[in-house]
């Protein structure tokens, strides 16, 4: 098939770029490089060994997207573009909700003018709020605690109401979990500009001693350690995801939750990283950090059952990848 992948120079678009040309799919890259660089492409072109179309373009534009649907015919789109800092969304509520409600509107409106039926949505598993765990597709979604999840949950809905009256319309939605780790060729990872505000990019700067020690936010939690749970997923799994979902798709919305189903806190992630890499991290415990839930992790029964997919890299790989990509990395 003939991708458009928005965001695709960005850190989970370009693990899906390969998964997508792995797989023998052609892709179209369509990026405004606000948060990556347009040299993501070239290391692309390396792993893959396959040349990429890639334009920068904003996809809140419409003439910009009326020139690149005119000039390419589209079997699917995947909509990764979108702006994930969830601080600055609290600071810049308009930049969010335009950016990411905007870019889901208008792209969808060119794949129903241009007959693109497959559409594939970046969501997030921030839209369960305090539901809880292990979170199910069938739940319903809680208010999230920023704008930036409300961005997540509006979009999901704008596109529930498309296909609603376009029953040709074939939409996945997929729900992340905490995506970490890189490429196993340390040549794409995840490469945040300033002080990370997510955990594994954190810890990477502290072992590279780019960051003096990891804050751990809060250990009063009811959790196994009181440390904060999440449900770390390697990178490459949820590229592999995407690949699956967009050769299974047909007409309707469909919502997957993409996790590993179980859950790690800070502290186990944070001696496993050690183990496997054979650093040592320094941290120290301090507040929580304000709109922080306990616990977060994925029922995967749905995507196992519908896509037959399932996660194959445990958490030690995903310490061993995004440390050697950031061993590697360059600024
Ligand atoms: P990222 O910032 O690395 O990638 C997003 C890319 O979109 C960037 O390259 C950026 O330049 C581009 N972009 C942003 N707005 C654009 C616009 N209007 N036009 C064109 N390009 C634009 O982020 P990521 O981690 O790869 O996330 C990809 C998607 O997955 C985002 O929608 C994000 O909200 C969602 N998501 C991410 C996580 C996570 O933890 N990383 C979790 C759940 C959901
Ligand atoms: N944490 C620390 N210290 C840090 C950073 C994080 O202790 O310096 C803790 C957090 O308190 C939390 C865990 O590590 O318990 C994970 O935090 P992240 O910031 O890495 O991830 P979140 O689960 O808070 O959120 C991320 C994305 C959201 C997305 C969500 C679900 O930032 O955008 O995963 O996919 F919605």
């Amino acid at each position: 098939m003939n991708i458009l992948v928005t965001g695709g120079t960005g850190y989970i678009g370009s693990h899906t770029s390969v998964a997508l040309i792995e797989a023998g799919h052609e892709i179209v890259v369509a990026d405004n490089l606000c948060n990556s660089k347009a040299s993501t492409i070239d290391r692309i072109k390396e792993i893959t060994g396959k040349e990429v179309t890639f334009y920068q373009v904003d996809v809140t534009g419409e003439e910009a997207l009326d020139r690149l649907f005119s000039k390419h015919h589209f079997d699917g789109v995947i909509h990764f573009a979108g702006l994930k800092a969830v601080g600055e969304s609290v600071e810049k509520p308009l930049l969010y909700y335009y950016n990411n409600t905007v870019s889901t509107m208008v792209l969808s409106k060119f794949c129903l003018k241009n007959k693109v039926k497959k559409f594939i949505f970046s969501s997030s598993a921030t839209v369960y709020g305090d539901n809880k765990v292990p979170f199910v597709e069938t739940m319903e979604l809680l208010p999230t605690t920023n704008p930036y999840g409300e961005t997540k949950a509006i979009s999901e809905r704008i596109l529930k109401d498309v296909a609603n009256v376009n029953p040709d319309f074939e939409v996945s939605i997929l729900r992340y979990f905490n995506p970490v780790g890189a490429h196993e060729s340390g040549l794409i990872g995840e490469a945040p500009t300033g002080i990370p505000n997510n955990i594994m990019p954190y810890i990477t700067q502290v072992a590279k001693g780019k960051l003096e020690k990891l804050k751990i936010f809060g250990n009063d939690y009811p959790t196994v350690d009181g440390t904060g749970v999440r449900d770390y997923i390697h990178v490459m799994d949820l590229a592999e995801g995407h690949v699956v979902a967009l050769e299974h798709l047909t007409p309707g919305v469909h919502i997957y939750n993409l996790g590993t189903g179980h859950g790690a806190s800070v502290l186990q992630l944070v001696h496993t990283f050690e183990e496997a890499n054979g650093v040592k991290i320094p941290y120290e415990i301090v507040g929580r950090r304000p709109g922080d839930i306990a616990e977060s992790y994925a029922d995967v029964s749905k995507a196992e059952r519908e896509l037959g997919w399932t996660t194959k890299r445990d958490i030690y790989q995903m310490c061993r990848d995004a440390w050697n990509f950031e061993r590697n990395f360059k600024e």
